[in-house]
């Protein structure tokens, strides 16, 4: 069984890493492969057997899907291959002739095996790159030779809105994929745990890629820009053993951040503060880590105010930050500058694709 796995661009390692543990802790042979015919936010994952023995010696057979969706903090979604293809040259091709390889490509699937002709069906289409077609004539393309396939067993039904059964169909430059999505329309970053949407929110499974490269290990934590709670919420989730701090300017934010806190049963873990980070020395003395989104210039509209923002909040971090930090932001210039003036040191970098951009994320000790 092969699953494509979607994740933000950027984290593909992180999530691999976090799939790979949730597969060997199930005990099944698999093998997980970043960005698939070099496609980004995707993994691919291969296991072999789906069965396994439970807790009380008895034989079960896995499925594998919902395990992933229940389970994991960094993926988007969980998708059931059918097939996948290369289309050379489907860039330039006008849009009937690329259409018609996609169809016929399509027509030929088994995708009988998957879906019961009596069960409702849609088909959801994504497409990057540069192509003459559009994700809406690839939906209603691949929607139609599906349709005609199930049409010789019986009479399947489309149901646009609420459909029994999800086909994905990729187009990302030339490469191809169809597959079963089984997350379902909301994506897993969404959680059900944000009854307040922070206008800046952070996506849950970049806070967990965050998490992992600031690596805590049970020393003091803190988000000191914490917006709707995101960052300390998740690490709650996660069982974290150590103190777990939020600090935010604004009341009406960090009252969203309770209110999420509380809606995902994590209230009483987290000490949330409101107050200023350039002078974050008043709230802690010492912090082991230090995780946040910063604002960004295009995000809180003043965009002047953000060296001088970053130089005071590095300036006042130098002061208490004793293990490591980990930062993102768009703003490369500014926080660069205010991390090396302010004495620390680049451990790391990476770009992470997040709401259509490309933002910087450091680790910094
Ligand atoms: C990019 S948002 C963080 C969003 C957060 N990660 C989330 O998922 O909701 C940055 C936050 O920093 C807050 N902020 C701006 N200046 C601040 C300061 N000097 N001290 C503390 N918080 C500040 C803003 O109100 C905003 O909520």
């Amino acid at each position: 069984m092969r699953l494509l796995l979607t994740t933000s661009r950027g984290i593909e390692d992180i999530a691999g890493r976090e799939v790979e543990k949730l597969l060997s802790g199930l005990g099944v042979s698999f093998r997980v492969e970043e960005k698939p015919l070099g496609v980004e936010g995707r993994l691919l994952a291969e296991v072999e057997k789906t069965d396994y023995t439970d807790k009380k010696g008895r034989k079960r057979k896995l499925s594998l899907s919902t395990y992933l969706n229940e389970r994991s903090r960094l993926l988007h979604r969980v998708i059931v291959e059918i097939a996948g293809e290369r289309f050379e040259g489907i860039g330039g091709e006008e849009p009937e002739v690329a259409l018609g390889r996609i169809e016929e490509f399509v027509a030929s699937l088994p995708v009988e095996r998957y879906v019961k002709v009596s069960e409702s069906f849609a088909v959801r289409a994504f497409r990057k790159g540069k192509h003459r077609i559009t994700s809406v004539d690839m939906a209603r393309t691949v929607g139609k030779a599906i349709f005609e396939r199930l049409s010789k067993l019986g009479s399947p039904q489309v149901n646009l809105d609420h459909p029994a059964v999800i086909f994905r169909a990729e187009l990302v430059g030339e490469s191809f994929f169809l597959g079963i999505d089984t997350t379902g329309d909301s994506s897993l970053h969404k959680r059900p745990w944000r009854v307040y949407d922070h206008p800046a929110h952070l996506k849950a499974s970049i806070a967990n890629a965050l998490i992992e490269l600031a690596k805590p290990d049970g020393g003091s934590f803190i988000d000191p820009f914490c917006g709707s709670g995101t960052i300390p919420i998740e690490l709650a989730l996660r069982k974290y053993g150590g103190e777990i701090i939020g600090l935010e300017k604004y009341g009406k934010h960090l009252r969203g951040a309770r209110m999420n806190a509380l809606s995902a049963g994590v209230l009483d873990r987290i000490r949330f503060l409101q107050g200023d980070a350039t002078r974050i020395g008043d709230y802690v003395e010492g912090v082991d880590f230090a995780v946040s989104n910063l604002p960004y210039g295009l995000k809180i509209g003043r965009k002047g105010a953000i060296p001088g923002l970053y130089m005071g909040f590095f300036k006042a971090l130098s002061g208490v930050l004793e293990r490591r930090g980990v930062f993102i932001t768009t703003e490369k210039r500014a926080i660069e500058r205010a991390i090396e003036e302010n004495g620390f040191t680049i451990e790391h970098h990476r770009l992470i694709g997040h709401g259509g951009l490309m933002v910087h994320a450091y680790v910094i000790h």
